[in-house]
């Protein structure tokens, strides 16, 4: 069901997408106990959009259109109610993720890069479509949204005509946001209230373009994104042309040891040291 084609198909991923299209996961695991995430096995994945889609290891969500050509995937919102977004089938769990693209124009459209898990951890890029010369940063632990005071702004050159490096490291110690080689912002885990909201666990990457400045969505949303978007002015395209990720702790699954959300609760390549304890022990963890 990936890019369908066909307008049937369309119907279908819309009253899907319209949930997951924002923060959203289908099984919290400090809630619930969850089936392990699919890791990236490889040390290292790159995807190089101008040559083609790479249906294996990308899945779509959210109405509209992404094409694959000579620029890149181009992610496109082209009337209202579109938000087309490509999320990584697996996860992966610490390391770097490394995305050269080029955002999107327009009033309150909101191109974004964000790394996810399924309890809600958040690693975020973001380029509003009014300022040219500005990326956010941004972060989030379990969900946690009480305040909104761990944006960041970076001052950089045109974002939208020309095409940067915008790379990710993130470690169990700390965050560092680059552009073009450049740290812009670093987040340590304890200045994350103490590590509580420091993201630690196996996150996917998704990539897309939504606005923000829909007149349906939050007035504080609104001034966030720059303003309210004028569709007439459509379409807005974010086209992003290679991504790279590295995976510090690659393994074919994920799984959440405990209720806690801590990097230190995550077992690696589960299902296999599963089957060197008794079922007994595995199910007395939780
Ligand atoms: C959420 O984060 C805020 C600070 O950003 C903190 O005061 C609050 O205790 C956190 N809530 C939880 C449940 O950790
Ligand atoms: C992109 O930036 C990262 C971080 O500085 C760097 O490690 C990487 O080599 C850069 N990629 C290219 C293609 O220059
Ligand atoms: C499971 O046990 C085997 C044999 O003792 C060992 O080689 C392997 O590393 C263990 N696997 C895990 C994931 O612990």
């Amino acid at each position: 069901m990936l890019f369908p084609a066909r307008p049937s198909w369309l119907g279908l991923l819309a009253s899907a997408s319209l949930v997951a299209a924002q923060t959203y996961t289908s099984c919290n695991p400090t809630e619930a106990r969850c089936p392990a995430d699919t890791g990236l096995e490889a040390e290292s994945y790159t995807v190089d959009f101008t040559e083609g889609s790479d249906y294996m290891s990308w899945s779509s969500l959210g109405t509209g259109p992404i094409a694959f050509t000579p620029s890149g995937a181009e992610f496109t919102i082209s009337r209202r109610g579109q938000s087309p977004t490509l999320y990584t089938n697996w996860y992966f769990f610490f390391g770097r993720v490394e995305v050269h693209l080029r955002a999107a124009w327009g009033t309150g459209i909101v191109s974004s890069v964000v790394l996810e898990s399924d309890d809600l951890d958040e690693i975020d890029w973001e380029w509003i479509g009014g300022a040219v010369d500005q990326v956010q940063t941004n972060y989030f632990g379990k969900g946690n949204m009480t305040t909104w005071d761990r944006g960041g702004k970076s001052d950089m050159s045109d974002n939208q005509h020309t095409t940067h490096n915008y790379t990710i490291d993130w470690t169990a110690e700390a965050i560092t946001w680059y552009v073009d080689g450049a740290a812009v912002r670093t987040l340590a885990y304890e200045n994350a209230l103490g590590g509580r909201n420091y993201p630690q666990t196996p996150m996917r990457v998704k990539l897309g373009i939504w606005a923000g400045g829909d007149p349906g969505n939050a007035p504080g949303t609104i001034v966030w994104a720059g303003g309210e978007t004028d569709y007439s002015k459509a379409p807005f395209t974010m086209y992003v042309e290679r991504v790279k990720v590295t995976n510090n702790n690659p393994a074919s699954s994920y799984a959440y040891m405990d209720f806690s959300g801590t990097w230190g609760s995550i077992m690696v390549n589960a299902e296999r040291a599963v089957m060197n304890v008794s079922l007994m022990t595995y199910n007395a963890w939780f």
